[in-house]
């Protein structure tokens, strides 16, 4: 109706209830696409990275045949499960996986169940999403969901990478604690440590969340005028709310409650984050487990990170995701939904060198990609591995 309509007063009542229906709805999203088990076999639906692993893990990423092949992916029960090689001896770099979404999203909710994930020393796993542009990361912005690195945090941790300067304001409705407050920060982003999400023996990570069969997670990206910015909900198996069961058509984060995680971003940094793709990786030591290796007990059990992923191939029999589901509800979302509006982040790669883009890089750091990434060869595992059994 056009907004200069003369109105009856029966009318202007109406409206009036619909505006106070609509602000409770504001937030809902339809659903736009479900990826199930069987979908992740398919290279129509996911890219199996073949490159060298841009964070330096000590892991040699498997296309989806040899995947297959080396039983590294697979469905039964209708669950898909990624892990890493557990043969024993893996002198050239350990296989893995790396798998990002063909299709790009922008605002959103993005729903994972997943009944575990990659736990033990070593492993490094990630659940994010980040720019379709790689190639000019940290323009276009990457939102790591699920991260954890050697098992050494309790609780999950979430965080923003941007290229320029965005700082997290203190106010937010998330239980979580903020770690880290420059989402600009080229080692570390901005980083919410999720230990507040929900009852005391939940537990959102690690060997706990497998334990208990794993949960959902809900990742919603609102950069619009209305939206809440970035924030990220956990609910044990059984315990999601009920718009999020299998088969709904659409969300209201309205009604999830707090979330464990909120970046309340929306106004000051909108621009960072261009259309992104889904990823899950399972990286093996490198610049975040494997920098971080010594303050741990892993460093006491294995000798080494390298000595671990060269030789201890039974200690990775828990470094695989198990996953139900993966489900994006991009459409809808009204004013919360910046790719519904003429102010969508649109990034221009052009503009800046590959040589400016730049990994993570320091003990905490947890950037996930790096346009030039530092050579990686199979040599060096082998050397760093022969080194540390002269020394052992
Ligand atoms: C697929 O992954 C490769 C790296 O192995 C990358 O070069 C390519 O751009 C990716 N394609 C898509 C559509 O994501
Ligand atoms: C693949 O791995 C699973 C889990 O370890 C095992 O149950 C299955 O027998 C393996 N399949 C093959 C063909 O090796
Ligand atoms: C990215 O950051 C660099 C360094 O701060 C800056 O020079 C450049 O203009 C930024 N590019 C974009 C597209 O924001
Ligand atoms: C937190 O919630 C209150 C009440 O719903 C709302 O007014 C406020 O804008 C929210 N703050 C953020 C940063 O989302
Ligand atoms: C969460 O962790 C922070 C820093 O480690 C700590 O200060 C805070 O008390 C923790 N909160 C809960 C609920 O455990
Ligand atoms: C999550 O996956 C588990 C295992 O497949 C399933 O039992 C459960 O119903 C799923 N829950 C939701 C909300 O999709
Ligand atoms: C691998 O590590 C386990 C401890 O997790 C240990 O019991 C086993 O002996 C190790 N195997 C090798 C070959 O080092």
């Amino acid at each position: 109706m056009p907004s200069h309509s003369p109105l009856t007063a029966t009318a202007a009542a109406g409206l009036l209830a619909t505006a106070l229906f609509n602000s409770a709805s504001a937030s809902s999203w339809t659903l736009t696409d479900t990826y199930d088990a069987n979908s992740f076999l398919q290279t129509s639906s996911w890219n199996y990275s073949t490159g060298t692993d841009p964070t330096h893990g000590l892991v040699v990423y498997q296309s989806a045949d040899q995947a297959k092949q080396l039983n590294l992916t697979r469905v039964e029960n209708d669950l898909f499960y990624m892990g890493v090689s557990t043969v024993e001896e893996q002198l050239a770099g350990r296989p893995s996986i790396r798998i990002n979404s063909q299709k790009s999203y922008s605002d959103g909710i993005y729903v994972l169940n997943a009944t575990h994930m990659p736990t033990s020393c070593a492993v490094w796993p990630a659940w994010w999403t980040v720019t379709k542009n790689l190639d000019s990361w940290p323009i276009g912005g990457e939102i790591d969901i699920i991260e954890n690195a050697n098992d050494q945090y309790d609780s999950n941790l979430a965080s923003l990478h941007t290229n320029g300067s965005c700082i997290l304001p203190e106010a937010n409705n998330g239980t979580g604690i903020i770690a880290y407050q420059d989402c600009g920060d080229s080692s570390t982003g901005c980083r919410i440590e999720m230990n507040g999400t929900t009852g005391a023996s939940a537990s959102n990570t690690g060997p706990a969340f497998n334990k208990a069969d794993g949960g959902i997670y809900a990742m919603e990206r609102s950069l619009g005028s209305t939206g809440n910015g970035i924030r990220v909900w956990f609910w044990p198996q059984g315990s999601a709310p009920s718009d999020l069961a299998s088969g709904s058509n659409s969300v209201n984060p309205a009604n999830w409650g707090k979330p464990g995680a909120q970046f309340a971003i929306a106004d000051e940094c909108h621009a960072d984050f261009g259309e992104h793709q889904i990823t899950f990786d399972i990286t093996l030591c490198g610049d975040w487990a494997g920098n971080t290796y010594e303050q741990t007990s892993c460093a006491k059990t294995y000798g080494a990170c390298s000595a671990q992923v060269g030789y201890n191939g039974s200690s990775f029999n828990e470094a695989y995701w198990a996953v139900d589901s993966v489900r994006v509800f991009s459409t809808g979302g009204g004013t919360d939904n910046a790719a519904n509006s003429a102010n969508t982040a649109s990034v221009s790669a052009s503009s800046v060198s590959a040589e400016n883009a730049k990994g993570g890089n320091g003990s905490s750091s947890g950037a996930m990609v790096a346009a030039v990434a530092l050579p990686w060869s199979v040599a060096a595992l082998v050397a760093v591995v022969s080194a540390w059994t002269l020394v052992a």
